[in-house]
């Protein structure tokens, strides 16, 4: 395994070929590529590297927040998707994992003591993340660890970002989420249904499911018929589904090429629909796989 830190991203690189790359602004994941090295994942060509804004494409990592909520007192002042995705993660080290297929584990950090003071001040509360990258041959796994390390329970949303590559959007169906309950963020409906087909994109699409399955179960990106990933979830127990299509995207200062809406789908496992609260010294673990097979 291959691994070069140049103080900004991480990369990591298998004997077989497969490698991901990680920025450690938000700890984003950038690429993905396979033995062959075709992309998994779309990123903007528009995206800000640099640490000014969030990344726009890869794996940005929501945390303590999804999108905004004026009415939960405590993270009501945090920008939306909170600050995990704008705070500059510490590389703690790779360790190499056992099993059939060898692979790499990449594991970041971030911690109250490392926020900048205007984050701090907007979140008070005392926390550690951990956040480990997993690159196995045919899969990617990302998971988190939240802790409380302070005296006063806090409550804390997550959610693994994830912008898929695909070739065309309109042949892409997403599996696994027939029947079950979502919030409909384009028209603000929060109690639809998923009917018992899969889901397909024809506009602008924003919604909030709870599968009816369950984590285990995979939800199962297809184009044309063709399972391209299969996302298996741990203790996250929602997955939204985006696609900002025609306007939305035009309206996105960092998306590019303004048409790119048709070369990705966000599928993104959270816990998002309810909170997380963590007592002094409760840990949370959520993570995803990602399977190419
Ligand atoms: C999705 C939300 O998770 O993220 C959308 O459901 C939102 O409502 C999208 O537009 C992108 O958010 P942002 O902050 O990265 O532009």
């Amino acid at each position: 395994v291959t691994i070069s830190d140049d103080s900004s991203r991480v990369t990591a690189v298998l004997p077989t070929g497969e490698s991901v790359e990680v920025l450690l602004y938000g700890a984003t994941v950038l690429s993905w590529k396979d033995a062959a090295g075709d992309e998994k994942l779309w990123l903007s060509e528009g995206a800000k590297l640099d640490g000014t804004k969030a990344v726009r494409g890869g794996i940005p990592l929501v945390f303590p927040v999804f999108g905004t909520a004026p009415d939960h007192e405590a993270t009501s002042k945090l920008p939306q998707h909170g600050f995990a995705r704008n705070s500059r993660w510490e590389f703690l080290g790779k360790s190499s994992t056992e099993g059939s297929a060898s692979g790499v584990k990449l594991d970041f950090g971030l911690s109250s003591e490392n926020l900048d003071d205007a984050a701090r001040q907007l979140w008070p509360y005392k926390f550690g993340l951990l956040y480990s990258v997993t690159l196995a041959p045919d899969s990617l796994s990302t998971a988190l660890v939240v802790t409380n390390e302070g005296d006063e329970p806090f409550e804390c949303q997550t959610l693994l970002h994830t912008y898929f590559r695909v070739s065309d959007i309109a042949s892409v169906q997403v599996l696994g989420l027939e029947d079950s309950p979502y919030h409909d963020k384009v028209d603000g409906v929060k109690n639809k249904t998923q009917s018992s087909d899969p889901v397909t994109f024809s506009g602008e699409t924003d919604r909030v499911y709870t599968p009816a399955k369950g984590p285990g179960h995979p939800v199962v990106i297809t184009e044309a018929g063709v399972a391209k990933f299969r996302v298996v979830r741990d203790n996250l127990d929602d997955v939204v589904v985006w696609n900002p299509w025609v306007d939305k995207a035009a309206g996105m200062a960092d998306f590019e090429p303004k048409d790119g809406w048709k070369k990705m789908v966000c599928v993104e496992a959270g816990a998002v629909s309810s909170w997380q609260k963590l007592e002094k010294g409760d840990a949370f673990e959520g993570a995803q796989t990602i399977y190419l097979k």
